[in-house]
């Protein structure tokens, strides 16, 4: 029983290799994965990065994309970018929203407040955009992902691997080029090697130097700016994963452990039973 089911593993996975190379290699274009701090089972949030990241969003997406399921106090939370009560106060004041109950429709932002909207609608950004709306982006590191062939995905069970959101949104921002010879583009569209079709609506946000950080030895360059904002970016999207990991980790311990206990009750109860 035991061998046959090897056999099966075993020939199922010459099946699924075999199927893997015929497949055209240059079919997706290759994910180069990043060693993020929340990787793993005891991974965590990096609070700096999420910090550097955030200003990243702040300073150059902002003007384009929301964070439609991110209120202000969510940056106070701990296990996030964690800025004190007092920081988040004043940063909410630096926006004005809409509110219809206030004099003249808007008014000066509170913590509770949303993430405010960069265009007033939907049809407006899409006609500052080339016709294309920039889609929020709380939850875009959930819909998104990246293309591993078998049998590496396999292992993604094994190590907790989660991070596929962040990896390809640091994939996309580093990824514009010129376009390859002879390749036209219609207006309003630029050449990205990693998104599908190779022509996106959106502009290169990023360029070296862009953005100052505090930290005088954290690099100013594309790949850091791109690597700090898909972390916040996963972090917008899954801010408990940290928790989840870990409460998962215990109760596969558990688990564990109650699986050993059932097999001494039952070597014990069958004892004497032949
Ligand atoms: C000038 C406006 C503008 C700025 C600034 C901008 N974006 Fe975009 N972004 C867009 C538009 C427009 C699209 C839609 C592209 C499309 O569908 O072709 C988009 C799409 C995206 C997507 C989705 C790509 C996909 O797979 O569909 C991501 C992720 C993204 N932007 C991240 C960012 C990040 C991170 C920043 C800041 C570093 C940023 N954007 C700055 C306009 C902008």
């Amino acid at each position: 029983m035991f061998k046959k089911t090897i056999l099966g593993v075993l020939a199922l996975a010459a099946f699924a290799l075999g199927g893997a190379t015929v497949q055209a290699a240059d079919e997706y274009p290759h994910t180069d994965q990043q060693d993020w701090s929340f990787a793993g089972v005891f991974g965590t949030y990096d609070q700096n990065q999420l910090r550097r990241g955030f200003q990243v969003y702040r300073e150059v997406c902002s003007s384009c994309h929301a964070l439609e399921y991110i209120s202000f106090r969510n940056l106070a939370e701990e296990g996030g970018p964690h800025y004190s009560e007092d920081q988040v106060r004043a940063l909410a004041a630096e926006y004005t929203v809409v509110d219809e109950m206030a004099d003249g429709g808007e008014r000066e932002g509170v913590p509770a407040d949303r993430w405010p909207h960069p265009f007033p609608s939907e049809q407006i950004a899409a006609e500052a955009n080339g016709g294309k709306a920039p889609p929020d982006l709380s939850l875009m590191a959930k819909a998104r992902g990246i293309h591993m062939d078998f049998p590496w995905w396999v292992f993604n069970y094994f190590t907790a691997y989660q991070e596929a959101g962040a990896d390809y949104i640091y994939n996309l921002l580093v990824s514009y080029e010129e376009p390859p010879a002879g390749e036209e583009l219609d207006a309003g569209l630029h050449y990205n090697s990693y998104y599908s079709g190779h022509a996106i609506a959106m502009a290169a946000p990023l360029a070296d130097g862009i953005v100052s950080y505090a930290d005088e030895a954290t690099p100013e360059t594309v790949e850091q700016y791109s690597r700090d904002v898909a972390a916040f970016l996963q972090w917008t999207a899954d801010p408990h994963m940290v928790s989840r990991k870990s409460t998962g980790f215990m109760v596969i311990l558990f688990l564990i452990g109650l699986s050993i206990l059932m097999y001494l009750v039952k070597r014990r109860i069958w004892r004497d039973a032949h």
